[in-house]
C-alpha cells in the first residue's frame, strides 16, 4: 500500500493505527531517525526533524507505550495487588500507593484477589506479560517459591502488610504484635476486669499476630479463657455474628478488641440491636485506623495502622529497587498508635 494512501486511510477513520515503519517510509528516514525524534535523544538535523514531525501529524501516529518501554526496558508501570479493594485499609493504602508512584512519573495497575490463591499467581503472571517494572503485593499466598521465582526473573517486588518469612524479600507493615498489647493495656488502664478478642482469619499473617499479642497479654490474668476468643473474618457481618456468639458464653464480658475496624464496627451495631451500652456497659476498641470509625455513635477507639506512611514507603523502595539501587531484604516495621475515641472510657487522645 503506497503511504499517500494510507495517509488518507488514516484520515478517513478507515486505518487502525500507523506504525513507526510507516512514520519512517513516509518521510524517507529509517526507524531509528523516526524513534531519535520521538525519544528526543541522539542528533537529527532541522529538515529532517521537520520530515519526521509532518509525517506522525499526517499519520496521527501515537507511539506505543509498551513497545516504547520494552526499547528502553522500562514501561515506567508497577502492579499492586490487594486481596479486597472493598476493605477501607485496602484503598487507603491504594491511596497513598498511586499518590507516591504518580508523583515519580510511575503508572498504578490496581489488582483486587478476593485473597484467591490462583487469582494472585493470575495477576502475577498477567503483570509480567504487561511488562510493569515492579510488584507492591499484599496477601498472604506469596511465600518463599514465588517469590523467589520473581527474584530470579529480576522483577522488583515489595511485600505490603504480611510478611511471608523472614527477610526474603522488602516488606514494609505495622507492629501488630504491639499493637494488640496495647489494645490490651488500654482497656485494663480504663478498669475493664475481663477482656475478649475477636480474630481475623487465621491463615492472615497480621490476624495471627494480633491474636497472639493478645494472648501474651491477657494469659496471666486469673480471669483468662481461650474461651473469651472468638473468630471473626475482618468483615463487619463476621464481627457482629462473633460478637453474639461471644456474649452467649460469656454474657459479663465488660472489653472487647477486635482485630481489624470492620469487625469493630459490626460488633458496635450488633451491641446496639442488643441494647448493650457502649462505652458503659462493654468498651469496644478495633485496629487498623480507617476513617469509618470516626462516623459512628460513639466514634471507636482503635489501634491506628500509618496506612498512608505503609503505602508510600512501600512505594518509594520499589521505585528504588526499580531504578536499580541494592536494596536489603528486610522487614521495615512501623509502630502503631493508640486513638482513644468514645467507645471506650476515657478522653479523646492519641497515644504511641
Ligand atoms: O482490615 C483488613 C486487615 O487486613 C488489616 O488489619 C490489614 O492489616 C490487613 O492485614
Amino acid at each position: 500500500m503506497k503511504i499517500a494512501d494510507l495517509a488518507v486511510l488514516r484520515e478517513t477513520g478507515e486505518c487502525s493505527m500507523a506504525t513507526i515503519r510507516d512514520v519512517a517510509k513516509l518521510a524517507n528516514v529509517s526507524i531509528a531517525t523516526v524513534s531519535r525524534v520521538i525519544n528526543q535523544n541522539g542528533y537529527v538535523n532541522g529538515e529532517t526533524k521537520k520530515k519526521v514531525n509532518n509525517a506522525i501529524e499526517l499519520l496521527k501516529y501515537k507511539p506505543n507505550s509498551i513497545a516504547k518501554g520494552l526499547a528502553s526496558g522500562k514501561t515506567k508501570t508497577m502492579a499492586l495487588i490487594l486481596p479486597d479493594i472493598s476493605n477501607p485499609f485496602f484503598s487507603e493504602l491504594a491511596r497513598a500507593v498511586e499518590d507516591s508512584a504518580s508523583s515519580q512519573g510511575y503508572t498504578v495497575f490496581l489488582c483486587n484477589t478476593d485473597s484467591d490463591t490462583n487469582k494472585e499467581k493470575d495477576y502475577i503472571r498477567k503483570m509480567k506479560d504487561r511488562f510493569v517494572d515492579g510488584i507492591l503485593f499484599a496477601g498472604h499466598t506469596l511465600q518463599e517459591p514465588e517469590i523467589k521465582t520473581l527474584e530470579e526473573e529480576k522483577i522488583p517486588l515489595v511485600v505490603l502488610d504480611r510478611a511471608p518469612g523472614e527477610d526474603i524479600c522488602l516488606v514494609v507493615r505495622s507492629n501488630n504484635r504491639e499493637g494488640a498489647k496495647l489494645a490490651v493495656r488500654h482497656l485494663l488502664e480504663i478498669g475493664c476486669n475481663k477482656i475478649a478478642h475477636i480474630y481475623g482469619p487465621q491463615e492472615v499473617a497480621t490476624a495471627r499476630e494480633r491474636l497472639l499479642g493478645f494472648e501474651e497479654a491477657v494469659k496471666e490474668f486469673s480471669w483468662y479463657t481461650p474461651s473469651l476468643l472468638e473468630q471473626g473474618d475482618f468483615t463487619i457481618k463476621g464481627g457482629m455474628d462473633a460478637v453474639g456468639l461471644l456474649l452467649k458464653r460469656h454474657p459479663d464480658v465488660d472489653g472487647i478488641f477486635t482485630g481489624n475496624d470492620l469487625m469493630a464496627l459490626g460488633a458496635l451495631k450488633k451491641l446496639k440491636q442488643l441494647k448493650i451500652k457502649v462505652p458503659d456497659q462493654i468498651s469496644l476498641i478495633g485496629f487498623d485506623g480507617i476513617e469509618l470509625t470516626e462516623i459512628t455513635e460513639p466514634e471507636i477507639t482503635t489501634i491506628a495502622q500509618p496506612i498512608y506512611q505503609i503505602g508510600s514507603l512501600a512505594t518509594s523502595l520499589l521505585i528504588k529497587k526499580i531504578e536499580g539501587s541494592l536494596l536489603l531484604h528486610k522487614s521495615h516495621e512501623i509502630d502503631v498508635e493508640l486513638v482513644v475515641r468514645g467507645s471506650t472510657k476515657g478522653n479523646s487522645k492519641v497515644i504511641s
